[in-house]
């Protein structure tokens, strides 16, 4: 069926929402039931599914079983936080807005808080806002997510970015109200309430956020945020916790996850510095209005069903072969770029040269806390002069090369750089936006798509704020590239139903959500599932005390080092082999790529 055609009913986009639906899984980590077929998709049903998963950020509360985005409470609390970033703004001394999370949450953190600082610098105001990113900057660009598990290191990171602060306003986000790393840092608040006020940002009801014990630690996620509950009852506390919809590959909170936390945090963001800068009260509507331009950025991407269609085809194309994807941006978009290609790897086991994003100025325009990371090797090169030396010499028709632009940034540039690249492949593409209206753009734009093999081109109307618009561009371009990548990995034969079988047990999240994969899959007791993963991690067919009595942390550190370890363990529990059995055969038949995995998953068997 979901070949061919694909329309979405009014059930399936409401299913996820019934007490009875997965009832044992927090809605960030339930499979969407818009995507059950998503692996068997065509391209152009892959991007009509993920224009559905994310159109359910914007549903309307009425009926719904959880709080939404554009819901009164949500509404209210983000109307009250903004105030709460108006007064630091008002009196910046000794005080900071602390943005914080892991992963993708620790990815938008940082994005915000250099587009909002840069604001500030624009007005020669002196800068507010801070990022802390789970594991430090190298994890902008590369999946650190042991140190996400520790929320030692959070409650440290967070006392050290505050050093001399008397106001500190901490927003900790976290998707799935789950990263014990942030944990550690709204406990750290909530203890030291005459300095910090403690904001937590996510995407699951209250009482769903994890409940698991912590290494070394009295609370778990859900007792702090129980703990926040309280106190945001007289105003100690946020919790901005609307729910968004089970994400397009079950758990991939880059997605939905990401672009809702960019959503609200842009929001409060910038009605604390109309309210500051321009005198505009901070309103209920005013937010309202904010949040319905981005469901309108949703809309006006999307309606390039076709453009996008074709990225996502020459990108999966290009995988397929074993060959390259490359973003060549601009400006902040040529971030967006930088951190999509970085989530391949842990999201669809990507190696890092599968997908990979490239910036013009590379660490200038970053700006990041530590400055350039090149020393961490190669793949921490983001320059366009490093693609230019590294990639371009050994490119070919097979690989697709995109380039990420908006009609501000030097579109000279942009074509030289375009003339470069088709010495190498004819396989280039563009996305760029524009404004309506801007003819001599136009003109220009022509002569350079005749060096494209397709052009994506949005044009947005002429806008009332100029910063408004960078960050509709911003998630227009957040959304395309999810769906290019996600899309490509799709039709590499990557997923499973809606599920990434190769998922990296590289924390206690995923090792969770690992172990949780393979019963669904093997309808095998959760106890041997546990066991055949055990296994994989520490190659071996019979698991010893030694291995059994280590925690969490030990096996994950263990299996940082392994790989297909899900896979390995599915084939053993199907079909009872030995592990290097299920290895030869994985070797033989890979059983999630490069076709229909469901065929695959019947082939091992
Ligand atoms: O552990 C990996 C990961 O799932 C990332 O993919 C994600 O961005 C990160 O954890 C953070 O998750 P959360 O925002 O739910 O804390």
């Amino acid at each position: 069926m979901a070949g061919s055609d694909w329309t979405c009913s009014l059930s399936a986009m409401h299913e996820w929402e019934s007490q009875d639906y997965e009832p044992s899984l927090p809605v960030s980590e339930k499979s969407n039931p818009l995507t059950r077929d998503i692996d068997r998709a065509s391209a152009k049903c892959i991007v009509r599914m993920l224009q559905a998963c994310d159109a359910q950020m914007f549903q309307e509360e009425t009926g719904a079983t959880y709080q939404r985005l554009l819901g009164e409470r949500v509404v209210e609390t983000v109307v009250e936080v903004a105030k709460r970033v108006q007064l630091v703004l008002k009196d910046p001394q000794d005080s900071l807005v602390v943005l914080s999370g892991c992963g993708t949450s620790g990815r938008m953190a940082f994005l915000i808080t250099s587009a909002f600082n840069r604001a500030l610098r624009e007005l020669n105001q002196s800068s507010v806002y801070s990022y802390i990113i789970a594991g430090g900057d190298r994890a902008l660009l590369s999946s650190q997510e042991a140190p996400e598990d520790d929320p030692k290191l959070g409650m440290l990171s967070l006392k050290k970015a505050c050093e001399g602060k008397k106001r500190v306003l901490f927003i900790g986000i976290s998707c799935g109200l789950s990263a014990p790393f942030v944990a550690g840092q709204l406990d750290f608040c909530l203890q030291h309430p005459e300095v910090y006020t403690p904001v937590l940002v996510g995407f699951n009801p209250a009482h769903q956020a994890r409940d698991e014990p912590m290494p070394g630690c009295t609370f778990t996620f859900r007792s702090v945020v129980q703990r926040m509950q309280e106190l945001a009852k007289s105003q100690k506390a946020f919790l901005i916790n609307p729910a968004v919809g089970p994400e397009a590959i079950s758990g991939s909170s880059r997605m939905k996850g990401g672009s809702a936390t960019k959503i609200l945090l842009e929001v409060v963001l910038s009605a604390a510095h109309a309210a500051t800068f321009t005198n505009t009260p901070v309103t209920h509507k005013g937010i309202l209005q904010h949040m319905r331009a981005y469901e309108k950025t949703l809309d006006k991407t999307y309606a390039q069903t076709d453009g996008i269609t074709a990225l996502l085809e020459a990108a999966g194309q290009s995988l397929l072969c074993g060959r390259r994807v490359c973003y060549m941006g601009w400006g902040s978009l040529a971030l967006l770029g930088l951190i999509d290609a970085s989530e391949c790897i842990p999201t669809f086991g990507a190696d890092y040269e599968d997908v990979r994003g490239f910036v013009s100025g590379g660490y200038k325009e970053l700006n990041n806390n530590e400055g350039p990371l090149i020393s961490l090797g190669p793949d921490f090169c983001i320059a366009h002069e490093d693609f230019l030396h590294l990639i371009l010499p050994s490119l070919n028709d097979q690989d697709i090369v995109l380039l990420v632009y908006t009609h501000s940034d030097d579109v000279s540039e942009v074509a030289e750089l375009a003339r470069r690249v088709r010495e190498k492949t004819s396989n280039l593409h563009a996305i760029y936006h524009r404004v309506d209206g801007d003819t001599a753009a136009a003109v220009q734009q022509e002569d350079f798509n005749k060096l494209c093999l397709s052009s994506l081109k949005i044009t947005w109307p002429s806008p009332a704020s100029e910063s408004l618009l960078h960050m509709q561009w911003e998630l227009s371009t957040k959304l395309l590239l999810n769906a290019v990548s996600t899309g490509a990995h799709v039709l590499k034969g990557k997923i499973y139903q809606n599920h990434m079988i190769d998922v990296q047990v590289t924390n206690s999240k995923l090792y969770c959500r690992a172990t949780r994969l393979l019963r669904k899959l093997s309808g095998c007791p959760e106890s041997q599932c546990e066991e055949a993963l055990l296994k994989a991690i520490y190659e071996v067919d019979e698991l010893t005390v030694g291995i059994t009595s280590c925690d969490i942390t030990t096996h994950t550190l263990t299996a940082r080092n392994r790989s297909k370890v899900v896979p390995l363990a599915l084939v053993c529990l199907l079909t009872g082999c030995s592990l290097v059995e299920a290895e030869s055969r994985l070797e033989q038949q890979p059983i999630f790529s490069g076709g229909t995995s469901s065929t695959m998953l019947v082939c091992v068997m």
